[in-house]
């Protein structure tokens, strides 16, 4: 198949592109960013991990020699000042194939990918790379979510799905596979199914504002005649906030990370990807692609806690959970924007991330109380339709999944 990838350098897509490569499908991936950083390190494209590798590589060795790639691609003016773009992504490919370089359509193509530059905020420019580039699906790994910028992730979730859907209809495109999540489920005490409604009447303003662009995300792509919204879990493992260094960490060290009884359905990082190639041929609908495990904060940060050389949460069981929920989370290393939780829409990505919804000090009940209930919406998601469609995940929990 030909698959066009917006969001393909981040966390998910880099190791994704690899995936599809490697099962022999053509990719196009478009980025903001094609031009190696200053230290030569290829930026958001050297990953460094296992699967980013197959792209990152590459603009290192590339990165001073983007004429090759020119040469080859022969698009540089259609690329409008991307002449590099295949530095990023281009020549890493070659390690999937042994580096046979082609012509392209929209951009550089070495080894079955595309690199095209663009901003899925330029519609026009959107329109003409998935025009060029003629894919049978559109997959949608979109966020901006880098900085923590909750309302910059729900922009994206709305223009960004709007721009990237209009052009893929306007090329006569018949399947999307879209990014979303699992924690925008209404309240309930069991793991939400797909037939779950969305949270869109919760009376937190700012969880309400994340549910609704979640929904609106999902509606746009269900216009496609074809259609697949994948509800991630909370991500961990390279590259994501559940890492060794990374924001979650980093609250663990400092003892912020909350211990209550909301619960959190997580998914390793490297099942999204599988995810999202088995989603190529999965019927229309929305599947949660979430671990066997959901499981409550109380329980699963200790285990964190110990996986990244953190100590142990102060409180451990759902009875007295809350003791450990912090009101204002010491602002980890590049999280200043949201080190407020009140500030954004943090009761929904990160609040879930940190253990529940109720890490946003304005969700009523106090870190300390006692007892606390569980915020009625952090219920975990089950993947029984997942696994019903023959999907499993590698790391069928994180209580093996943190330390593997
Ligand atoms: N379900 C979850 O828990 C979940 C899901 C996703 C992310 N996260 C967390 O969020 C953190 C950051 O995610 P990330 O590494 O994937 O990075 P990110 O900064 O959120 O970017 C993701 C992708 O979107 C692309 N993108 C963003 N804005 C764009 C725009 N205007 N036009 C075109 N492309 C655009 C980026 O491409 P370029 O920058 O190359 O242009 C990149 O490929 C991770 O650490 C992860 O833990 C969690």
């Amino acid at each position: 198949m030909r698959i066009f990838i917006a969001g393909a350098t981040g966390a998910i897509g880099r190791r994704l592109v690899p995936l599809l490569v490697a099962q022999g499908h053509h990719v196009t991936a478009l980025t903001r960013r094609p031009h190696p950083e200053p230290d030569g390190s290829g930026g958001r494209l050297a990953g460094g991990t296992t699967a980013a590798d197959g792209i990152g590589e590459s603009s290192g060795r590339l990165g001073g020699g983007g004429s090759s790639v020119r040469g080859i691609g022969g698009s540089s003016e259609r690329l409008g000042g991307g002449t590099t773009a295949a530095d990023g992504i281009g020549g890493s490919s070659g390690r999937l194939d042994g580096g046979t370089a082609v012509g392209g359509s929209g951009g550089a193509t070495v080894g079955g990918v595309t690199t095209v530059v663009g901003d899925v905020y330029d519609a026009e420019r959107l329109r003409e790379v998935i025009a060029e580039a003629r894919p049978d699906v559109v997959m949608h790994q979109l966020t901006d979510l880098a900085s923590r910028d909750f309302a910059a992730n729900s922009r994206i979730r709305r223009e960004g799905t709007r721009n990237l859907v209009d052009a893929a209809l306007a090329a006569g495109v018949r399947r999307v596979v879209s990014q979303s999540i699992a924690w925008a489920y209404e309240p309930g005490s069991t793991p939400a199914t797909e037939s779950t409604p969305l949270d869109l009447h919760a009376p937190d303003a700012t969880r309400r504002a994340t549910v609704e662009a979640v929904a609106t995300l999902e509606a746009i792509t269900a216009e496609a005649p074809e259609w697949v919204v994948l509800r991630y879990g909370m991500l961990y493992g390279p590259d994501t906030w559940y890492t060794k260094g990374a924001l979650m960490a980093d609250l663990a060290s400092t003892g912020n990370l909350p211990a209550g009884p909301d619960i959190t359905s997580f998914l390793h990082v490297d099942d999204a990807a599988t995810a999202a190639t088995a989603a190529l041929t999965w019927p229309t609908g929305p599947v949660n692609i979430v671990d066997n495990d959901p499981a409550p904060a109380s329980t699963w940060t200790p285990a964190f806690a110990q996986s990244v050389g953190a100590p142990p949460p102060k409180t451990t069981t759902s009875s007295n959970a809350t003791a450990s929920r912090p009101t204002t989370p010491a602002a980890p290393t590049g999280a200043a924007a949201t080190s407020d939780p009140t500030a954004s829409d943090a009761p929904d990505e990160a609040g879930a991330a940190a253990g529940g919804p109720t890490s946003d000090p304005t969700a009523g009940d106090a870190p300390g109380e006692p007892g606390v209930a569980r915020t009625p919406w952090a219920r975990g998601a089950s993947n029984a339709y997942a696994r019903s469609l023959g999907w499993s995940p590698a790391h069928p929990t994180w209580r093996t999944g943190f330390t593997s």
